[in-house]
């Protein structure tokens, strides 16, 4: 196992009627920024819970955060921030309400190109304390101190973090997301499974705690996630175990003392930016033909995964390696999502496009096993 420092302070709130306790968190005189979505807070109540619980607090409301926040729009709260004198965001919905309120936590002091931020990675020295109301059950977001931010002007698609970022509590009620579409749903379950991915499925470094819970975390949502779907009316219980195990999956305690990759994520985002596809799509695409590629360098670690994870024990290392693959992405299909860049009209035009841009840029994930010049072939692999 490789040294690491572990370090989350994120206070969980988990539960149902949970969202009544937030206000004891925050301080009596604090002046609050509620950051939301496109309002569907404001239909299924949680809008009402939220402002029910803040009763007696000074608020300001930011709404209209765009699912893969846009730097344009965020900048326009950061005025407000700036401007009301806030000290504290509660950001309530799903990961693009987070993240967003992430940013501009952090734009509120910086000084310069705000936008460096991301572009430079340039430090932030002091962030606008925030929290979170989380609605969706995917990103982990929640429970750590990135974000991701989408420059339309440029479909530019990058992330940032610093430990000043991570909310002060988050409240998790399951309830919230009993009014989630279908396709949400399915979004969530598949971003939370190829986070875990990200961070297990790359080379063996002998640490069997990580890779347990990892692999509980996969166990989990392969068994919930199939529940949610056939359900005819949310369950409660169902819904609380989809929820934690998008938490766990990144809130940093399996990346802890493991090499993890991210290139499914660099790619994925690439697509999100130039066509728009959902985040959670992007990776199902991208994810199988990343392992093909790999199949030999990460070959022990796709083993353990097909006997742990899949029951696969027989045919040889090949075929074991296959069809492990190949049932993650059947897998992926089977809760809704279409796989194949061609099912999203992406061409061998934009596959030329991203492979310039992460040549441009120098890398791809955080192993050397992935290089800029092998995303051409992984994406071309996904027509
Ligand atoms: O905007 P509203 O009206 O709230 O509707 C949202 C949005 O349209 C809707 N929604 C959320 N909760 C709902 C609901 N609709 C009904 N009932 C509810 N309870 O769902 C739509 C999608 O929401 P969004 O927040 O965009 O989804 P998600 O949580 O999947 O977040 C995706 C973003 O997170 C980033 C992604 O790149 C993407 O920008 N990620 C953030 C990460 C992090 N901070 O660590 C890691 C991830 O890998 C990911 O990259
Ligand atoms: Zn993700």
């Amino acid at each position: 196992m490789e040294n690491f420092d572990f370090y989350n302070p994120v206070k969980i709130l988990f539960g149902k009627g949970k969202i009544a306790e937030l206000g004891k968190h925050i301080q009596k005189d604090a002046k609050i920024l509620v950051t939301y979505g496109g309002g569907s807070i404001k239909k299924n109540g949680v809008y009402d819970q939220v402002m029910a619980a803040l009763k007696g607090h000074k608020i300001v409301e930011f709404g209209g955060i765009e699912p893969n926040p846009h730097f344009e729009t965020l900048m326009k709260a950061v005025e407000i921030v700036r401007n009301e004198n806030i000290d504290f965001i509660l950001a309530v919905g799903g990961g693009s309400v987070i993240d967003g309120t992430k940013f501009i936590s952090a734009a509120a002091y910086f000084e310069g190109d705000e936008w460096d931020i991301l572009a430079k990675r340039a430090p932030i020295a002091k962030a606008v304390d925030l929290g979170a109301v989380i609605t969706l059950a995917a990103t982990g977001s929640e429970m750590n101190s990135a974000g991701v931010v989408t420059k339309a002007a440029t479909q530019e698609k990058l992330s940032f973090g610093s430990p000043l970022l991570f909310p002060k509590f988050s409240v998790l009620d399951p309830e919230t997301t009993y009014s989630l579409p279908m396709r949400q749903i399915t979004n969530g379950i598949v971003d939370a499974f190829v986070h875990v991915m990200e961070q297990y499925l790359t080379y063996n470094v002998n640490s069997p705690v990580q890779d347990r819970f990892a692999e509980g975390i996969l166990l989990t949502l392969l068994e919930e996630g199939p529940k949610a779907i056939a359900a005819e009316t949310p369950d409660y219980e169902n819904r609380a175990n989809l929820m934690w195990a998008a938490t766990m999956a990144l809130n940093g305690l399996i990346a802890m003392g493991v090499k993890s990759d991210w290139s499914t994520h660099m790619i994925g985002h690439e697509l999100t930016a130039f066509h728009g596809i959902d985040h959670a799509v992007t990776l199902a695409i991208v994810l199988p033909g990343l392992l093909t590629k790999l199949k030999e360098q990460r070959g022990e670690k796709l083993l353990q995964y097909a006997e742990r994870v899949w029951n696969i024990t027989e045919g040889t290392d090949d075929e074991r390696k296959t069809l492990a693959i190949q049932k993650t992405e059947e897998f992926f299909q089977s809760v809704g999502i279409k796989t194949r860049l061609g099912d999203h009209n992406v061409g061998q035009d934009s596959i030329d496009t991203i492979s310039k841009r992460f040549i441009e840029r120098g890398y791809v994930g955080m192993l050397p096993d992935v290089a800029t010049s092998d995303v051409a072939g992984i994406l071309e692999s996904r027509l």
